[in-house]
C-alpha cells in the first residue's frame, strides 16, 4: 500500500491546429494519504483526467514529480506503477467470458509465454491456481460469481461495471484510478454502485483517486475532495469543510444543490460591528465573524447564503442572534419536494433561492418573512472572489 503525491504538476498541449498551449493541468499539489479515497472534481475540461492519466503514466509530465510511497514514478512505465484503472468506457472483450476477461490481464502480468509453462508445470500451475483464487474472490465479493461463464452482451450495464470492477481488483493494486467510473449508469444504480463502491473501499483499503465532474458523487464518497477548475486546485479538503467553509466563490458554488445564493452588497458601519447590506436587505453576522469585515467597510462584496440557511419565520422563529435577520420576500414559485419545499424569492432586484420546511405556507405572490441565519452567511471579495468571511 501507498500514498500518492503531486509535486508542481503541470501539463501543457500545444493545441495541434492553433499551435496555443493549453495549460491543463497548473502546478497541482496533492498529497493523497495511504488508504484515501479521494476525489478529484470539477466542470468539464478542468484537467481531472489528464491529471489522473499522469498519474497512470499514459501521459507524461510537462513538469514536476508524482509520487508512489516513496518513489518517483516519472519515468516508471505504466505496467510497473502497481495502479489498476477504471475508466467510463471500461470496454470488455465481447468474445470472452465474464471470468476469462477478470484473468486475461492477470496472465499478462503474472504467466511467462506458453514455452516457458511447458518447462516449468509446477509453477505454472501455481500461478493458475492463485489467479482463480483471486478471481472467485473478487467476483464473490462483487456478487457476479454466478455470471462468471456469461459474455458480456449477456450482462446488465451494472453487471459489465462490476465485471470491470473485478477486473480492476484482482490486479491487487497499490492504487485504483478511477476517471467517471460511473457515469454509464442510470440513476438508481448509480447510487447503488456508488454504496458499493465505498463498501468496496472500506473492505480493501486501496489509496483511491476518484474523478467526477458530479458534486454529489464528490460529496457523499470522498474522504477528501479536491476541486478544480481551468487546471487550478482550489481547495482540498474534507466535504464538510468544503461546504461550510469554501475558500472561494467558485468553490461555495459548485457544491451544493441548489447553490448558493449570491448576492451583490456593501459592507456597512452599524457601530462596533460592521454589517452587510444588500440594498433590499440587511444581514447581521455574529460578532465572531464581524472582525475580518472591518477592512470591508464602504467596499462592495458578494454576500452568499445557501439555501437551507433562510428558513420561514412562521415555522422556524429567529433565534436572538437573527432577529435582526429577518427580511419580507415575495414569493414567486413554490416547489413541493416531499421532505421540503424549495422557494423562489424575490428582495428587491435580488433573487433568493430557499429549501424551507415542507409545512411552509408560503404562496406564489404573496409575500414571506424568511430568517437568513447569520452564523451561515458567507462574505466574499468582489474582485478576487476569494473568501472573507
Ligand atoms: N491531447 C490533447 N491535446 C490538446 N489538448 C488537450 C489534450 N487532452 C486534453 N486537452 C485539453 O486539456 C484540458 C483538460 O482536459 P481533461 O480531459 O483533463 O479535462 P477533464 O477535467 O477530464 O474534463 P471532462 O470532465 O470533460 O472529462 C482541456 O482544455 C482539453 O481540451
Ligand atoms: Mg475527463
Amino acid at each position: 500500500m501507498a500514498g500518492v503525491t503531486l509535486r508542481n504538476l503541470n501539463k501543457i498541449f500545444t493545441d495541434p491546429q492553433s499551435k496555443k498551449e493549453v495549460h491543463a493541468v497548473n502546478d497541482l499539489n496533492i498529497d493523497i494519504h495511504d488508504g484515501e479515497f479521494l476525489v478529484l472534481v470539477g466542470p468539464s475540461g478542468c484537467g481531472k483526467t489528464t491529471a489522473l492519466r499522469m498519474v497512470a503514466g499514459l501521459e507524461e509530465t510537462t513538469s514536476g514529480e508524482i509520487l508512489i510511497g516513496d518513489r518517483v514514478v516519472n519515468d516508471v512505465p505504466p505496467r510497473d506503477r502497481n495502479i489498476a484503472m477504471v475508466f467510463q468506457n471500461y470496454a470488455l472483450y465481447p468474445h470472452m467470458s465474464v471470468y476469462e476477461n477478470m484473468a486475461f490481464g492477470l496472465k499478462l502480468r503474472m504467466l511467462p509465454g506458453l514455452a516457458w509453462q511447458l518447462t516449468h508445470m509446477g509453477e505454472a500451475a501455481k500461478i493458475k491456481t492463485d489467479i482463480d483464487k483471486r478471481i472467485k474472490d473478487a467476483s464473490a465479493f462483487l456478487d457476479i460469481a454466478h455470471l462468471l461463464e456469461r459474455k458480456p452482451k449477456a450482462l446488465s450495464g451494472g453487471q459489465r461495471q462490476r465485471v470491470a470492477l473485478g477486473r480492476a481488483i484482482v490486479r491487487e493494486p497499490q492504487v485504483f484510478l478511477m476517471d467517471e467510473p460511473l457515469s454509464n449508469l442510470d440513476a438508481k444504480l448509480r447510487v447503488q454502485t456508488r454504496a458499493e463502491l465505498i463498501k468496496l473501499h472500506r473492505r480493501l483499503g486501496i489509496t483511491t483517486i476518484y474523478v467526477t465532474h458530479d458534486q454529489v458523487e464528490a460529496m457523499t464518497m470522498g474522504q477528501r475532495i479536491a476541486v478544480m477548475k481551468d487546471g487550478l486546485l482550489q481547495q482540498c479538503d474534507t466535504p464538510l469543510k468544503l461546504y461550510h467553509e469554501p475558500v472561494n466563490m467558485f468553490v461555495a458554488g459548485f457544491l451544493g444543490t441548489p447553490s448558493m445564493n449570491f448576492v451583490e452588497a456593501q459592507v456597512v458601519k452599524n457601530g462596533a460591528r460592521p454589517l452587510v447590506d444588500t440594498g433590499a436587505f440587511q444581514v447581521h453576522l455574529p460578532e465572531a465573524r464581524t472582525a475580518a469585515l472591518q477592512n470591508y467597510v464602504g467596499k462592495s462584496v458578494v454576500f452568499g447564503i445557501r439555501p437551507e440557511d433562510i428558513h420561514d419565520k412562521a415555522l422556524t422563529p429567529p433565534s436572538a442572534a437573527d432577529l435582526d435577520n429577518v427580511v419580507r420576500v415575495n414569493v414567486d414559485v413554490v416547489e413541493p419536494m416531499g421532505s421540503l419545499s424549495t422557494v423562489y424569492l424575490t428582495s428587491g432586484s435580488h433573487t433568493l433561492i430557499a429549501n424551507v420546511d415542507a409545512e411552509t405556507r408560503a404562496k406564489e405572490g404573496a409575500p414571506l418573512d424568511v430568517v437568513i441565519d447569520g452564523s451561515a452567511a458567507h462574505v466574499f471579495d468582489k474582485e478576487t472572489e476569494q473568501a472573507i468571511v
